[in-house]
């Protein structure tokens, strides 16, 4: 099963993170299936004007909605709603999202065009429970000011670590997503040294490079997404991007995984204590506000979604 390729494009200097609430009964979902089923002709056919502006889309699907909108196809064997996390006034909020469009391109006009035409197509079907304009901020870094993406998965790494395979026939092809907006407390960032910033993330800020194991701090970002499974690294893509206006801003963060379990840990180990009293300290400059889970389906099963089985 070929999976929707703009899973693995570039995370693109423009993104707009579009998450959809299904109204309610069969003639809606009806037209929602519709609607999804047809993105990536609307894709085609919008970012035919531009090939460089590299126009892309991902449709996924949440566990609440999916009976409605996949019917006959049973659940993703890891997707389930997102867990609310909370520890020592660290808090990871679960919020409602039955569809996630992730649409990226090089030019903003581009975004804008496929998301208007995607969510006028559905009209009245479904609301959109948030919006959110991402972009690429300077040489791709995040605004607290380290590069983001570099240590995501390379080559064939990005199929193996994103794509559902034999694991799950039924759902080969598809990708977990989790998406958290977070909301940045710069006045509290800039206060710290950037030594200390290092610390933070456990890489260089002008330069990008991780710091040594002898010198990381154990609650660096870096150390607390490090995950080993029976010798090896698990990984997953990441596709973020910051948001925001000139009063309030931060980062998009948005993950693609084969298995699901793998960014649940991270976000485990970010946001709850270790027997040791470790967690992300950069979730002490950073706090999320929102918290969803989706599965992108393959694109057989999402252009299937027009024509679902009686
Ligand atoms: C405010 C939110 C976040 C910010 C600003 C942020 C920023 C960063 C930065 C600057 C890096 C280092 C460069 C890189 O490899 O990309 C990084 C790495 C990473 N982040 Fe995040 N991140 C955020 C949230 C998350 C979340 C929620 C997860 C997982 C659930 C995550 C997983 C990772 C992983 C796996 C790495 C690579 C670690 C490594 O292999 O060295 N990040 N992040």
């Amino acid at each position: 099963m070929a999976s929707q390729s703009a899973i693995q494009a570039g995370p693109g200097r423009c993104a707009r993170y579009l998450v959809l609430g299904v109204g309610v009964g069969e003639a809606t979902a009806e037209r929602v299936r519709d609607a999804l089923a047809a993105v990536p002709t609307l894709v085609r056919s919008v970012g035919q004007r531009d090939d460089t502006a590299a126009l892309s889309c991902v449709v996924s699907i949440g566990a609440g909605a999916w009976e409605r909108l996949v019917p006959g196809r049973s659940l993703p064997a890891q997707l389930h709603t997102f867990r609310a996390l909370s520890d020592g006034g660290r808090e990871a909020p679960s919020t409602p999202g039955d569809v996630l469009l992730h649409v990226r391109a090089e030019r903003e006009d581009f975004c804008h065009e496929l998301a208007r035409l995607i969510v006028a197509t559905i009209g009245d079907a479904a609301v959109v429970l948030e919006e959110v304009h991402g972009f690429a901020y300077m040489d791709s870094r995040d605004l607290i000011g380290f590069v983001d993406g570099t240590e995501n998965p390379a080559a064939d790494e990005r199929v193996e670590f994103t794509i559902v395979g034999e694991e799950d026939p039924e759902h080969a092809g598809g990708s977990y997503v989790t998406t958290q907006r977070y909301v940045t407390d710069f006045a509290k960032w800039q206060a710290l040294s950037v030594e200390a910033q290092e610390g933070v993330i456990g890489r260089t800020k002008l330069d990008d490079v991780e710091l040594a194991d002898d010198v990381c701090p154990p609650t660096a970002h870096k150390a607390r997404t490090t995950i080993v499974r029976d010798g090896a690294e698990q990984k997953i893509l990441r596709h973020n991007r910051v948001w925001g206006n000139a009063r309030e801003s931060g980062t998009f963060f948005i993950a693609y995984a084969r298995d699901l379990s793998v960014t649940e840990t991270m976000l485990e180990r970010m946001f709850v204590a270790d027997a040791d009293g470790n967690y992300d300290h950069l979730v002490d400059f950073s706090r999320p506000v929102t918290g969803c889970h989706f599965f992108a389906p393959s694109l057989e099963m999402l252009e299937a979604l027009a024509d679902p089985p009686p």
